[in-house]
């Protein structure tokens, strides 16, 4: 039978790769962010997963303004890294696990989720920084892909609730699969920031400390705000916690918090990364 192991959520702000890039990361301004990865990656070593589900939100490079799915399930043999710009390096490509994400989308569509299913997908930095960022020195990455493509950009968004029961759902599949995987699930983006209009440069820490306090215990809580509260409370791109929600439910009922670390600002960002164990 399979395990889900438990799973991180990370915050995937593009400078991050300019900071691994140049070897930023024990200079003052980059520091504290980067700490919150050890215990992320030990831990990683330590349960040695064979599959990462991965929760986030394309930016305009697989999908853009005039095809904008709402639920995107990944399932192509090899996902490959063609970030839209910020100078990013384009990282090592991204083995996918094809079986499982048909055998994900099969329980989603029966879970009456209309999902898109890609077999062909790029995917961008929300993507390839966590990884980046959990597996820093990988010749090659050591885990099979599921990517989950949530639209956080163009309105009308799915609401919270309804993102935790995609999640909860994934969990489903992720249970009643017959192979013997090890899996992390991983919750990208957030959390509070704004890049743009009048409220540029906004952050939350009172709204993100809610969300972090609750994400574990207690996900319901999560999607009690509207998406348009949760624009207003988190930023319009800190809606992205929706990746982070999703990602929650599919670990299931239970699960434990063992680590977070929580740093403003990195770019306009509240930056947070954070470890849940299954239980
Ligand atoms: C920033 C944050 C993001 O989540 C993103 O996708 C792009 C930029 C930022 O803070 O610069
Ligand atoms: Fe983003």
């Amino acid at each position: 039978m399979a395990k889900i192991l438990g799973g991180y959520f990370t915050s995937h702000v593009p400078s991050i790769g300019g900071a691994i890039m140049r070897g930023d990361q024990e200079t003052p301004y980059w520091k504290p962010f980067f700490d919150g990865f050890p215990p992320v990656r030990e831990w990683l070593a330590e349960t040695k997963p064979d599959v990462a589900v991965c929760f986030y939100n394309d930016h305009g490079l697989n999908f853009f303004l005039d095809k904008m799915p709402t639920f995107a399930v990944g399932a192509a043999r090899e996902y490959r890294n063609e970030d839209e710009g910020w100078g990013l390096p384009v990282y090592k490509p991204f083995a996918g696990h094809p079986d499982l994400s048909w055998h994900v989308i099969e329980q989603l569509v029966d879970d009456e989720f209309d999902v898109t299913t890609c077999q062909s997908m790029l995917v961008d930095h929300a993507l390839s920084l966590p990884f980046e960022l959990a597996w820093p020195d990988a010749d090659a990455w050591p885990v099979k892909l599921v990517p989950i493509a949530i639209n956080t950009v163009q309105f009308p968004l799915p609401s919270a609730k309804r993102c935790l029961a995609l999640g909860r759902s994934v969990h489903k599949a992720l249970s009643n699969w017959q192979g013997d995987e090890k899996i992390v699930v991983i919750g990208t983006g957030g959390l509070s920031h704004q890049l743009d209009g009048e409220r540029a440069g906004f952050m939350n820490p009172e709204y993100d400390r809610f969300c972090m306090d609750n994400l574990a215990d207690d996900p319901d809580a999560l999607t009690r705000d509207s998406v348009r509260d949760i624009v207003r409370l988190a930023g319009s791109q800190g809606v992205e916690i929706l990746n982070w929600i999703a990602a929650r439910g599919a670990l299931g009922e239970n699960a434990r918090e063992t680590h977070r670390n929580y740093h403003i600002p990195i770019s306009n960002t509240a930056a947070a990364t954070m470890l849940l164990e299954s239980v």
